[in-house]
């Protein structure tokens, strides 16, 4: 009788659950209709509605990936977090999901997913806020058996603490080695140092505090958001969002930065033996928080925030706000310097149709919102390209000037990033445009720039240089539906 009650009690509880649900489902779909559609991207993941930032949760489950993100349906502006979802078959073609974590007495902070004996948990920080002030951060987990519904674990937290208490104790991300669960979870010390802290579990629920796997130097900031920690080339990178570095020259020219150290990594004494210093990942404007996971392939392959905190998002007056890249393969090559290319699926995006051009002094190309342009010039000369919208809007100057061997993307008048490129055998660049976004990648993904740009009707590219430049370009397919489409079969909607 005992058992009886108690699967009537959690039928019960899980059918309140999903009501709760349904109902911010049914909001979701009702206000992402109203959305303009001026500044919406085709092939990112974006908000729906609302607001995105981080990139959570990134795995492969019941043979599709996973991506969740940082979420407040809301409103266009950071509010209590919620994990949105979506999932591919090629991290190409994406479909949304219902929203996987509401919050509850906790927000739900960046995190990510593992497999444990067939069933997907999810790990993530809870932050907890009492009267306006945030009180703790704290590690908690959700279960799902298949990796649409998720139900928070009972006994949350599992980690309630840093070993100094820290305020700021977040983002784990989980990962199996032999027969343990090892998780890394950003955090600083009492003095306002980034620190990275190592923990390992034999069942991910019971866990044991191992080492500081790194902690800043000088001028390495207060705080490390995000870690991640894989190997690439036989080697470990440690890969972290830092908060408070201080700009120097060309570098480190955002609010906060993402970028990674190379090192190697002994299971037994969990040592991490540093062999380079910080180094961004991409040099553009908006690019942030970025997370990996290991394909069934054997790639390592990455997705960022593609925004940045406290900036304008001009997409927020149409009532979203925030978007993910692109998917990038990592390769290090052999001076401990990590490339970032496209997929080869992100190719099927493209149209039969291609536009081929040898663009000359002063020419115009008008190009489709979502394009994908290759882009081949002599490096010996000058490249100056400007883009702007079709019928105005936002522009941004593509450059390269060979006197000082640098690549540039300037953003509106003076908004600049620019950053040394050494090209190997590939000289050609890699440029995509969605609505409002570029990601341009150079020669084998030595230097990469994501930068939020926001044209109207459509994108036109002049060539302002004393070269002509040869353009192949596409017209991409949309890859990522409506919110309303995806949902089908994978929500009852009660009422
Ligand atoms: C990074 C971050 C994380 C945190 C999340 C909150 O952008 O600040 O540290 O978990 O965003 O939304």
């Amino acid at each position: 009788a005992t058992s009886l009650l108690l699967l009537l009690v959690t039928v019960y509880g899980s059918d309140s659950l999903a009501r709760q649900n349904a109902t911010l489902e049914q909001y979701i779909m009702a206000e992402s209709k109203k959305v303009n559609q001026r500044y919406r991207l085709q092939y990112h993941v974006a908000a729906p509605v609302g607001w995105i930032n981080d990139p959570n949760g990134f795995s492969y489950y019941k043979e599709q990936y996973h991506l969740f993100y940082q979420y407040y349906p809301y409103e266009a502006k950071w509010g209590p977090m919620h994990w949105g979802h979506v999932v591919s078959k090629d991290l190409v073609t994406w479909e949304y999901r219902p929203t996987a974590l509401v919050p509850g007495e906790e927000q739900c902070f960046s995190g990510s997913a593992v497999e444990v004996n067939g069933s997907m948990v999810l790990m993530y920080t809870a932050h907890v806020v009492k009267e306006g002030m945030p009180v703790n951060q704290s590690q908690y987990l959700a279960f799902s058996d298949d990796g649409v519904n998720f139900i928070k674990y009972e006994n949350n937290p599992v980690i309630p603490a840093s070993p100094n208490n820290s305020p700021d104790f977040r983002d784990p991300k989980a990962w199996k080695h032999g027969d343990y669960w090892y998780v890394i979870i950003g955090s600083k010390t009492d003095d306002e140092i980034g620190t990275v802290l190592l923990y390992r579990s034999k069942n991910m629920i019971d866990w044991e505090f191992l080492t500081i796997l790194a902690q800043a130097t000088s001028d390495l900031g207060y705080m490390w958001e995000c870690p991640d920690f894989f190997e690439l080339g036989g080697k470990h990178i440690l890969l972290m969002s830092p908060q408070g570095m201080v700009a120097q020259g060309d570098r480190f020219k955002n609010l906060y930065q993402t970028g990674y150290i190379v090192g190697q990594f002994d299971y037994e004494t969990f040592t991490f033996t540093q062999e380079t210093a910080f180094q961004e990942l991409d040099y553009g404007h908006d690019f942030y928080a970025a997370q990996t996971i290991a394909s069934p392939d054997g790639k390592r392959v990455l997705i960022g925030w593609f925004g940045m905190w406290e900036t304008a998002f001009p997409e927020a007056k149409d009532g979203w706000a925030g978007a993910m890249t692109i998917a990038r393969e990592l390769v290090l090559d052999s001076n401990n310097h990590i490339l970032m290319k496209p997929l080869t699926a992100q190719s099927s995006l493209r149209n039969r149709v291609s536009l081929q051009s040898n663009l000359k002094a002063d020419q115009v190309l008008e190009l489709e919102p979502a394009s994908e342009v290759l882009i081949e010039a002599d490096l010996t000369q000058s490249i100056n390209l400007l883009l702007e919208g079709r019928s105005g809007g936002g522009k941004a100057w593509l450059k390269w000037d060979p006197s000082v061997g640098k690549v540039v993307v300037e953003r509106e008048e003076g908004d600049v990033r620019q950053v040394e490129w050494s090209p190997g055998s590939n000289k050609a660049w890699r440029l995509f445009l969605d609505t409002s976004s570029l990601e341009l990648f150079c020669g084998d993904g030595e230097v990469v720039f994501s930068s939020r740009v926001y044209p109207l009707g459509g994108w036109k590219l002049s060539n302002l240089g004393t070269q002509a430049v040869n353009t192949t370009a596409y017209a991409l397919k949309r890859s990522v539906p409506s919110y309303n489409s995806a949902m089908g079969s994978n929500l009852k909607i009660f009422n």
